[in-house]
């Protein structure tokens, strides 16, 4: 009897410790769990970014939560390259992805309330050339005079307003020159908004923590991937068909990065192949090294460039041998 009291008290015991033990490990496990209250990176250790207010967050391993819950990008593969397959993703209350990124970049969509504003403007501005549903239908029925713009990411709208090169000046224009911009940023997000209301897509407007860049190896990439169209400036350079490669003096880092991942005209996309790292250091050293140089010594020639600096070189320098030939030529 005495025996038998024992075991059941051991067992209970046990139970007991059983219980508090799981309870434990419940707790513990409850902000790894899907549908768990929204946790910011801030309170993960790393500084800057988080979700905007009223979203929630999700982050992948690395920050803490299953990879399964972030989706992976069918094309590249590649996490934290522009695309939503990001470390940090920021849904709405009804489910909405509004935001995605890393410590180095985050992508924002634009608010959709602001789309009735954006529809408007959108059909005084826009749908004369890229027609009313902005599919480049126009109702002469000349299709394919303009690019639609369906489907092509709140980044690409925004870059193609702000930088003044929509709407337009000549639509005949072999490629639409940079210029004053017509709308200001907040209505470029508006008509982003509309137009990504029309046919979701990525990529979202960037935002970039040129803070944290590393300038050395910004310089180092922007050498192998940039130097070749814009030159080791930045100063721009002529391409093949009365195109050109434009300055990259007073383009700001939201504008580098649209860029980088939208590869407007004739530049191409460098998506899988470029990290937000690596595209945060590109911007940093575009906007703050190339853009605001320091002189660092030597006669300067006007910023003539490469070409002209070269010849002017070359034209002193054998003047200078010339007369140091002839000086030699007198003495014997
Ligand atoms: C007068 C005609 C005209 C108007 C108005 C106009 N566009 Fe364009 N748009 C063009 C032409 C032409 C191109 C191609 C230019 C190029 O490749 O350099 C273009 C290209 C674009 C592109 C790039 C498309 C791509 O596939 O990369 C975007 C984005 C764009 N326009 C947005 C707009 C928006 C937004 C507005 C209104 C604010 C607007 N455009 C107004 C004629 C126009
Ligand atoms: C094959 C040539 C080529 C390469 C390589 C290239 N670009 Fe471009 N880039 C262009 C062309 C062409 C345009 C203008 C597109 C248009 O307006 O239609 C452009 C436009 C830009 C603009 C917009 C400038 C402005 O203010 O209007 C930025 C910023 C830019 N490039 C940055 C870069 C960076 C950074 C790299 C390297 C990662 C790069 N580009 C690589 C050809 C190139």
């Amino acid at each position: 009897m005495v025996t038998m009291q024992k075991t059941l008290k051991t067992y209970a015991t046990r139970v007991g410790l059983g219980l508090v033990g799981a309870a434990a490990l419940t707790t513990m496990a409850t902000p790894f769990l899907a549908g768990a209250a929204p946790v910011h990176a801030a309170e993960l250790g790393s500084s800057h970014v988080s979700c905007p207010a009223g979203t929630t967050a999700k982050y992948d391993p690395e920050y803490g939560v299953p990879a399964s819950l972030i989706g992976e990008d069918s094309k590249t593969k590649t996490k934290n390259a522009g695309t939503a397959y990001s470390s940090i993703q920021c849904y709405d209350a009804s489910g909405q992805l509004v935001a995605y990124g890393n410590d180095a970049i985050l992508y924002k969509f634009p608010a959709s309330s602001l789309a009735p504003l954006g529809e408007k403007l959108y059909q005084q501005n826009c749908a004369s050339c890229h027609g009313t549903k902005a599919d480049g239908v126009l109702p002469t029925y000349s299709a394919g005079a303009y690019p639609a713009l369906r489907g092509l990411g709140p980044a690409t709208i925004n870059f193609w307003i702000t930088t003044g090169r929509m709407p337009a000046a000549d639509p005949k224009e072999v490629q639409a020159a940079r210029k004053q911009p017509r709308l200001n940023p907040f209505q470029a997000n508006a008509i982003a908004a509309y137009v990504n209301s029309l046919e979701p897509a990525t990529p979202g407007i960037p935002s970039v923590n040129v803070k944290d860049a590393n300038l050395t190896a910004g310089q180092t990439l922007y050498a192998l991937n940039c130097a070749a169209c814009h030159t080791i400036t930045g100063g721009g350079d002529a391409l093949a068909q009365g195109t050109y490669a434009p300055s990259l003096h007073v383009a700001t880092p939201t504008q580098v990065a649209e860029a980088l991942r939208i590869g407007p005209g004739n530049m191409p996309v460098f998506s899988g192949n470029l990290t937000d790292d690596e595209v945060r250091d590109i911007t940093a050293y575009v906007t703050e090294s190339l853009a605001k140089p320091t002189d660092i010594g030597g006669v300067g020639m006007g910023g003539l460039g490469p070409v002209a600096e070269g010849f002017i070189a070359l034209a002193l320098g054998i003047g200078i041998l010339m007369l140091v030939s002839f000086w030699v030529g007198e003495r014997q």
